[in-house]
């Protein structure tokens, strides 16, 4: 259980005064606070778990690359049994920077500063010149190591903590772990990385990115607003409905836990009355699953989710698939369904993260995805529209970076930083009859309750003192 203490920061402020229960507001200050920040990465990043990668990025014995847990930077290594490892990067003798690349291959990490070398899980394997006791006298071998995270892996996603003893990887997705597993854990090959992540840096604090990635679907109808226009969701001109009504993309059900994470599962039955002309209601999981694959699954891969998952998660996949949402406290995943101008669906599955670089600096990596399995031209396919759309080219990227810094930049005034942000749109009417899932549910049009969901359990972390 949680130890509430109360932080006063510098001019008397205690964090709870920044946030309002009653009326689901956050002073508008915390979005740029430098002193918050660093309790940030103390009791968030340092205690909660991390996406840092995906397996297949190192698929080989002495494969690494280098990645940050917030503001700590770290080495992710396979070792020669086939485990992954995450070490701090950094050297215990004059805390040098012991792997300079992003990325690559060795069973030695050396640090460049005084020779001294590690093994891929971060043991100590010696240093130079050896024999004139040059590794020391005072401290036993087995003691000079780099210092290692606790790491878990889930559908070959890569997560890592500091916190050693603290809740599993699965305690921590809790609820969310029932609709994770309908994206991560879809085939017995699983998904592979096409090609490393891109990454830029932003001028803007985390917490703008990502309390937008707990599912904030409303900015979709104005800042994405050339999707119902000219992109992949305009109406045709003979088409039910106006040009650029994005509203309807908007529906569906909103799921999220009470450790911060938050799913938008967005409705396919009117894309599988124009795909079938049939009613959906007419139509069993697996015939919708069929003429609608999950993004990424052909039909001919349908028979292995019907093994892999019970009737509820059938129906979840075929009727309200999670599509866009967040891990916290700093990813953010997008599977979503894109229509193409052949009236086809093409899918698109990408993972962001979002690494805090100081108050108002980001560093925003872009994964895309496919199963293993998939077969090649469409891998290719999706990833040609996943950077089109959500990479550092993509346009829709480009508009949420848009916002991110303004708000940052904002959040400094000493007027602005006094006023607040509102979450009060609220779902009051629960989960939709039938639905399948655990934790807390709301249907219909997206509302303020995951990004809620998410700066409550930042105070909670914030102002525990474990
Ligand atoms: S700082 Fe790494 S060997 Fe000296
Ligand atoms: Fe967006």
């Amino acid at each position: 259980m949680h130890q509430h203490a109360e932080t006063t920061l510098r001019d008397g402020t205690t964090i709870s005064d920044l946030i309002n229960h009653e009326t689901r507001e956050v002073k508008v200050r915390a979005l740029s606070d430098p002193e918050l920040y660093e309790l940030e990465m103390e009791r968030i990043f340092a205690k909660t778990w991390i996406f840092l990668g995906h397996e297949t990025e190192i698929p080989n014995k002495g494969d690494f690359v280098t990645r940050d847990m917030g503001s700590d930077a770290v080495i992710v290594a396979r070792d020669r049994d086939n485990e992954i490892h995450v070490s701090l990067n950094v050297c215990p003798h004059r805390a040098m920077r012991v792997q300079t690349h992003d990325a690559g291959n060795t069973n030695v990490h050396m640090c460049i500063y005084h020779g001294w070398a590690f093994k891929p899980n971060g043991d100590f394997i010696g240093a130079p010149i050896e024999k004139e006791c040059m590794h020391g006298k005072m401290t036993p071998k087995d003691q000079l190591g780099l210092k290692k995270a606790r790491v878990a892996l889930y559908g070959g996603l890569i997560f890592a903590t500091w916190n050693i003893d603290g809740p599993s990887l699965e305690e921590f997705f809790g609820d969310a772990k029932y609709y994770f597993d309908t994206l991560f854990l879809r085939t017995k090959g699983g998904l592979e990385v096409l090609g490393p992540p891109q990454r830029f840096r932003i001028n803007a604090n985390w917490k703008t990115a990502c309390e937008q990635s707990a599912a904030d679907g409303f900015h979709t109808l104005t800042l994405h607003r050339w999707l119902g226009e000219v992109g992949p969701y305009a109406k045709k001109p003979d088409a039910e409905g106006k040009g650029a009504d994005l509203s309807p993309e908007m529906y569906g059900s909103e799921v999220w836990t009470d450790h911060g994470h938050a799913l938008r599962c967005i409705e396919l039955d009117r894309k599988i009355v124009r795909l079938t002309g049939k009613d959906p209601a007419e139509l069993t999981p697996a015939e919708k699953l069929t003429v609608l694959p999950p993004p990424g699954i052909t039909p001919a891969m349908v028979p292995e989710l019907l093994e892999r998952f019970d009737d509820g998660q059938l129906k979840l996949m075929s009727w309200r698939p999670p599509q866009v949402g967040g891990f916290f406290p700093n990813g953010l995943f997008e599977f979503i369904y894109l229509p193409q101008p052949d009236g086809t669906i093409i899918g698109a599955c990408a993972l962001h993260a979002y690494i805090p670089k100081g108050p108002d600096k980001l560093e925003f990596m872009n994964w895309i995805f496919a199963e293993k399995d998939t077969p090649p031209e469409l891998k290719a396919r999706m990833l040609r529209q996943s950077v089109q759309m959500l990479g550092t080219s993509g346009m829709v990227e480009m508009e949420d970076s848009d916002t991110w810094p303004h708000q940052t930049e904002v959040a400094k005034g000493a007027m602005s930083k006094t006023i607040t942000m509102k979450y009060q749109a609220l779902f009051e009417n629960g989960a939709p009859e039938g639905w399948p899932g655990p934790g807390h549910v709301g249907d219909g049009f997206t509302k303020d309750d995951t990004q809620w969901a998410w700066w409550k359990y930042w105070h909670e972390l914030m102002t525990s003192e474990k």
